[in-house]
């Protein structure tokens, strides 16, 4: 079912993407040949932006003034994972700590392991100082994937330091904002244990289900 749905959400972006709008389809009734009616729901139409997807012209004056925590880290409270081993919501205010740069980077002022327990930050996991990517080299004239040696495991390269594939932090952590839904949204995550919801285990999970071919 969840397949499904991460289909269906693929095959509208799709369709966005190739018309600019979201069409319903319309379908033939068998029994006495009428039409279901067409909505048609313009890009303008489809979020807080309200602007077409083709431009970013006058985007940031549309979207409305979202209600950032301002609450300085430090003095925030945490925000319950939505599901297994997501990526926590930043709780505290980023706003001078942005943008975030390879070499300028204030999240790890506090949140590097040696560092975070004294602040009382979370400390950055693991699957952070790792690299996943598999080494490819080219052998007798083919090339050869780390991972055909690995079969039935995650590929894992601990670096002992932060994997730069992760240094903008709020690419997948984002500050929460207060405002009202244009969609209500019922998903409920689900938990393998009742820590999940205040952290992460993937560095112990990551080979779960991987099986070898
Ligand atoms: C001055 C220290 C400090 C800085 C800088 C900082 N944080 Fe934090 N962060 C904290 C503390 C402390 C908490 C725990 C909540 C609290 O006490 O406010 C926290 C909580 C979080 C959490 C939630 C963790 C969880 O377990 O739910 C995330 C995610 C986070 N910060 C990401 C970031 C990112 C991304 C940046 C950079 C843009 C950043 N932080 C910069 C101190 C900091
Ligand atoms: C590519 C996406 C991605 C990026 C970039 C990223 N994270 Fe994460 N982060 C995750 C995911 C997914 C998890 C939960 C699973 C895990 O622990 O790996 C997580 C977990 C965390 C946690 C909670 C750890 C725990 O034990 O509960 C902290 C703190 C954190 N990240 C901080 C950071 C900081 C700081 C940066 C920037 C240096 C960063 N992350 C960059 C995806 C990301």
């Amino acid at each position: 079912m969840r397949r499904f749905n991460k289909l269906s959400l693929i095959v509208s972006v799709l369709l966005i993407g190739s018309t600019g709008c979201l069409k319903k389809e319309a379908v033939a009734d068998t029994n006495n040949s009428q039409k279901v009616q067409v909505k048609e729901i313009k890009a303008e139409e489809l979020s807080y932006r309200n602007k077409s997807l083709s431009s970013e012209d006058g985007v940031a004056e549309a979207i409305p003034n979202a209600d950032y925590g301002k609450d300085v880290a430090g003095t925030s409270k945490k925000i319950d994972r939505a599901f297994d081993n997501a990526p926590p919501m930043i709780p505290h205010d980023v706003a001078d700590m942005l943008p975030i740069t390879k070499t300028s980077n204030m999240c790890l002022d506090c949140h590097m392991p040696e560092i975070a327990p004294t602040v009382g930050a979370t400390s950055i996991p693991k699957t952070h100082f790792t690299n996943f990517r598999p080494k490819v080299e080219y052998k007798n004239g083919n090339f050869a994937r780390e991972v055909d040696d690995q079969a039935g495991k995650v590929v894992k390269h601990e670096l002992g330091e932060l994997y730069q594939g992760r240094f903008n932090c709020t690419q997948c952590h984002a500050p929460q904002a207060v405002a009202d839904p244009l969609v209500e949204n019922k998903f409920q995550g689900a938990f393998r244990n009742n820590t999940g919801k205040a952290s992460s285990n993937l560095m112990n999970t990551i080979n779960e289900g991987v099986v070898a071919e």
